[in-house]
């Protein structure tokens, strides 16, 4: 068989690859899968002439839902399994967090969906930016509380609570409310709402930011749009400005090193169920959109030596499925098609 022709060397080639993909802009524009990119996971999930697998996961600044429902829909918009073993989303290196923080403010995203991702990460007292309109709306003069925020939200005695941390985990859907109580907290003595520090820094609860962002592309017809980065610089203003001091702030997702470190984890784990090794292929390829985080971070990520064989740009494409086949023909010497005519 062709696998059989294969020489050690293109299979030891095969071996030492994998890549990083992006998923908004090169997978999907929002629900709409990108064609080209459902022929190439085909391509490297094994269905192609050569018969090798080769790995891939997923690293999104996106978030705001489970990984578990994310995968699901993923693997539905583009017709190919997507294990959460693969995946890696804005806020999935926050869980780590877990084991600091008790009871978090977590905000964004739709609906009350962050509050299940904080829960699934082990968080024990989750509380959702609602749940404190619901205790007392007056907290948020211009907030929007829709009849069904009124039965899902779940109101307690917030003026007993104390808060460790405010993870922001999306993009807000009610910036009036989120900035109000963001706002609360970091001026509050030691996190607890309705008071006010007299040290707005020794008493200060941390924040973190799921991703780092300021624009993203949507179905707008003009420029992208605002997005997490842009809500975070906001509210950053708006601690300086009322207090003289710089707001310290944590920031996840790509570009930042940490995120990449993670996806290293994640992918030796990957290895191990592909192809039995858990190491790190030593030429990773990040396919993205986004020079500002997708680009500057894998350049980041790699290792110096690394850069003659891997350089920094490898090219730019017109798709997902054309830089596949220009990595996988560089890497194996050659051509990389799928077994089947597609229509
Ligand atoms: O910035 C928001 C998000 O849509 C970006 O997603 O997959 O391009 O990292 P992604
Ligand atoms: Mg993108």
């Amino acid at each position: 068989s062709q696998v059989q022709d294969m020489s050690k060397e293109k299979v030891a080639a095969a071996k030492n690859m994998a890549f990083a993909f992006d998923i908004d802009g090169v997978l999907a524009h929002g629900n709409e899968p990108i064609e080209e990119a459902k022929l190439a996971l085909k391509m490297l999930n094994g269905d192609n002439e050569l018969g090798i697998k080769i790995p891939y996961i997923l690293l999104t600044n996106g978030g705001g839902k489970t990984e578990i429902a994310r995968c699901e829909q993923l693997a539905g918009l583009l017709e190919s399994p997507i294990s959460t073993d693969q995946f890696i989303q804005s806020h999935t290196p926050m869980q780590a967090l877990a084991e600091y923080y008790e009871t978090v403010l977590v905000c964004g995203g739709e609906d009350f969906k962050v509050r299940e991702v904080a829960e699934t990460y082990g968080f024990k007292n989750v509380v959702h930016p609602k749940d404190i309109l619901a205790w007392d709306p007056t907290v948020s003069p211009w907030g929007i509380f829709s009849e069904k925020d009124r039965e899902n939200a779940k109101p307690r005695d917030f003026s007993k609570m104390k808060f460790d941390a405010i993870l922001v985990f999306a993009d807000s859907r009610d910036y009036a409310t989120d900035f109000q109580i963001i706002m609360d907290l970091l001026l509050s003595e030691n996190g607890k709402l309705l008071t006010r520090a007299k040290d707005p820094v020794a008493s200060r609860i941390p924040i973190y930011f799921s991703q780092g962002d300021l624009v993203f592309p949507t179905n707008h017809k003009g420029p992208p749009r605002l997005t997490q980065g842009s809500f975070r610089i906001a509210i950053e203003a708006q601690y300086k400005a009322l207090t003289g001091v710089e707001l310290e702030r944590v920031v996840y997702g790509k570009p930042e090193r940490a995120t990449y470190t993670y996806a290293d984890e994640v992918l030796k784990n990957w290895m191990e169920q592909i192809h039995n090794e858990n190491t790190l292929p030593q030429n990773v390829y990040m396919v993205g959109d986004n020079p500002q985080s997708d680009i500057i971070g894998g350049n980041m990520a790699k290792e110096g030596e690394n850069d003659a064989h891997n350089p920094a740009n490898f090219g730019v494409f017109e798709n997902v499925l054309e830089a596949v086949k220009a990595a996988v023909r560089k890497e194996l010497g050659q051509d990389f098609k799928l077994k089947w005519n597609p229509k």
